[in-house]
């Protein structure tokens, strides 16, 4: 028998019946879609599709606005910018509202700066949707690292110079990163520091420290592919005293092969002989 105001049933054909007790209700589902480092072109095809599908799109600070534009206008926009000192919403509490929102049966976008596994506490999130029974896909992006080397014409990997590149991270909670310098000191071997501005006189500390030359070429970009990139070709020497005249974010980067940035970028300049920085 069909319920009140629908049309009968017709022979052989499925009916679908709206509503019923709340233990049946459908529930949604998060897809963590990296959004790349800036520009939009650098969005996968998978990602853009997410993003026009989604009802609802929970967004970090990290993410462009003209990327947000190629979601469908109907979705709803949750920013819950994280940056090191101003964090709008806590980790656990994003977490949770992930999980609620699909609850309600809809579908979510986390939407996230680069690739949402490279530390972009993208786990931590796929975790506590699995502990709540959520359904949760994951869809890369192109990792800032990525299109800072490009843009630079910088490889992280070179024969001859780079047979290893490791992503590390800057920033610790409390304290100094804590890291095996002793292996990131080793030669030829590409060492990318994401978050690592504020702690660059650290870094360069404990890498030469470790054995690492202070003559070792190094590399920092800011807004990488971006329209306001500035990208500097230093030394691991140098390293500090180029960071402390810059902001926003930023990968460090040291190794043989960040010599190639020079013949590989004409508008690179080096710090000490004119400005700290050019734009793109
Ligand atoms: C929380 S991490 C997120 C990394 C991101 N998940 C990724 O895969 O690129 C934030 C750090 O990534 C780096 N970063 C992100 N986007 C960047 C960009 N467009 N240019 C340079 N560095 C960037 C900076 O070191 C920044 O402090």
């Amino acid at each position: 028998m069909s319920r009140q105001g629908a049309s009968p049933a017709k022979p052989g054909r499925l009916v679908v019946l709206r509503g019923g007790p709340s233990n049946t209700r459908v529930t949604g589902r998060v897809v963590l879609v990296g959004a790349g480092p800036g520009d939009p072109e650098l969005l996968t095809i998978k990602a853009l599709k997410a993003l026009q599908a989604a009802d609802v799109i929970v967004h970090d600070g990290l993410v462009s606005p003209e990327i947000l534009d190629l979601a469908s206008s109907a979705a709803r926009r949750i920013d819950v910018a994280k940056r090191k000192s101003r964090h709008t919403l806590p980790q656990d509490e994003i977490n949770r509202l992930l999980v609620a929102l699909a609850q309600e049966g809809l579908s979510v976008v986390r939407l996230k700066g680069g690739d949402p596994f490279i530390f972009g506490r993208g786990g931590e999130e796929l975790e506590a949707c699995r502990a709540a029974g959520v359904e949760c896909a994951v869809i890369p992006g192109v990792t800032a690292a990525l299109a800072a080397g490009a843009s630079a014409g910088a490889p992280l990997t070179h024969r001859g110079a780079a047979q290893a590149v490791t992503f590390v991270t800057g920033h610790a909670a409390h304290g100094e990163p804590d890291l095996d310098w002793a292996a990131l000191a080793r030669p030829n071997h590409t060492v990318v520091i994401y978050m690592g501005l504020s702690t660059a006189g650290v870094i360069a500390d404990r890498l030469t420290g470790a054995g690492r030359s202070a003559a070792t070429p190094a590399l920092v970009v800011v807004n990488a592919s971006r329209a306001d990139e500035q990208r500097i070709v230093t030394t691991l020497g140098q390293l500090p005293a180029v960071a402390a005249g810059l902001a926003g974010p930023a990968l460090l980067m040291v190794g043989e092969a960040m010599a190639l940035a020079a013949a590989g970028a004409s508008e690179i300049v080096q710090p000490l002989l004119s400005s700290r920085s050019v734009g793109a």
